[in-house]
């Protein structure tokens, strides 16, 4: 994603955790101007570190801070009178305490507090129509729209007198935090191209691979494919280091050989326009050594077992959907 085409306009973070670290170090990255940036989070030594790691962002933290960091403060004044009475706490230059609404909400705290957290900034959210990002794992939009939908009678949404925001749902991994994401997105009828386009130049700031599902209940499937994937392939490494080191190996070398190998064989299967059954066949000759190895994982239900693990990540992920998100709309 070019520096031009990438959306620039104001972004509020709620939340500055990992995820929100990992996604502000990707903007830095291609040249998204974190001046832009706001950060909500409660923890004031976070928000120190990350103003000192990023500088020019803007963090808050206090009782005060998520809603200020959506609507923005029309005065430095305003700005300082709630620095006074404690409801917030800011860190940045002293000039650039004004700040103007989000355009782009990202919800990038834990799930177990999303509700709170949604709930609090409803009346700003459906004031400002901003397009909300979330990228809470198992919170459905079906849920964040109820969230800030709270206090609002059902009909006059029905009849279209209250507008909520367009969200977009976002299944990141862990890799994002090297800058080798890979991300699933669901967005709701409402959002447009423009919404999409916005969002998928965000994450792409952080995720090599961005892919769109037309229905949400995929995402629980991306949870079960890219969300949890990491941990398959370090189980398999860490398979393979034990493997080397039983055979008589250093553990060093066999982790290192392992680590190459699983890098190369992704950078193969990435540039190369084989299938992947296809680059497989092509490295086992028959009768050979490599052949020995697919023989004995096929024999030992291989591919039945990696079903039954991306089944089960895909299935706990619907059951942690209805834990977290609740009753429907
Ligand atoms: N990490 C991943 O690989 C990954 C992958 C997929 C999806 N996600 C999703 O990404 C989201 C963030 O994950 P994370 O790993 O970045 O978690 P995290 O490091 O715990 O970050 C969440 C941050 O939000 C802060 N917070 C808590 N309550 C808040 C409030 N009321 N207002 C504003 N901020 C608040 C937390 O502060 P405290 O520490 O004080 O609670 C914390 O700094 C989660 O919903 C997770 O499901 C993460």
């Amino acid at each position: 994603m070019t520096q031009q085409q990438q959306h620039q306009g104001r972004l509020a973070f709620i939340g500055g955790g990992n995820m929100a670290e990992a996604i502000l170090g990707g903007l830095l990255a291609c040249g998204y101007p974190l001046s832009q940036c706001v950060v909500s989070e409660p923890i004031q030594a976070r928000c120190e570190f990350l103003q000192s790691k990023y500088p020019g962002l803007q963090t808050l933290s206090g009782p005060d801070a998520n809603r200020l960091a959506v609507q923005g403060s029309k005065s430095a004044t305003n700005t300082q009178s709630l620095i006074q009475d404690g409801s917030i706490q800011v860190n940045a230059t002293a000039a650039s305490i004004e700040f103007a609404p989000a355009e782009v909400v990202i919800l990038a705290v834990k799930p177990q507090v999303l509700r709170n957290v949604v709930v609090d900034l409803a009346p700003a959210l459906r004031a400002l129509q901003p397009l909300v990002i979330s990228i809470a794992a198992g919170i459905e939009t079906s849920a964040i729209a109820r969230f800030m939908a709270d206090g609002v009678d059902e009909d006059a949404i029905a009849a279209g007198s209250v507008k909520l925001p367009p969200v977009i749902r976002v299944m990141p991994n862990t890799p994002a935090l090297v800058l080798e994401g890979a991300a699933g997105m669901y967005a709701t009828a409402d959002a447009t191209p423009e919404h999409r386009e916005v969002a998928e130049s965000l994450m792409a700031a952080v995720s090599k691979q961005v892919s769109w599902v037309e229905t949400e209940s995929l995402i629980d499937t991306v949870t079960g494919i890219s969300g949890s994937g990491p941990a398959y392939f370090f189980l398999m490494m860490e398979a393979m280091e034990e493997a080397g080191v039983k055979l008589g190996m250093d553990r060093a070398t066999a982790k290192a050989l392992t680590i190459q190998t699983c890098l190369g064989a992704a950078k193969m299967a990435q540039l190369s326009s084989d299938d992947l059954e296809t680059l497989r066949i092509k490295v086992t000759s028959p009768q050979g050594t490599t052949d020995a190895a697919i023989k004995a994982f096929e024999a030992g239900g291989f591919r039945d077992l990696v079903q039954k693990g991306v089944t089960a990540a895909d299935a706990r992920s619907r059951t942690l959907a209805k834990e977290l998100g609740g009753a429907k709309l």
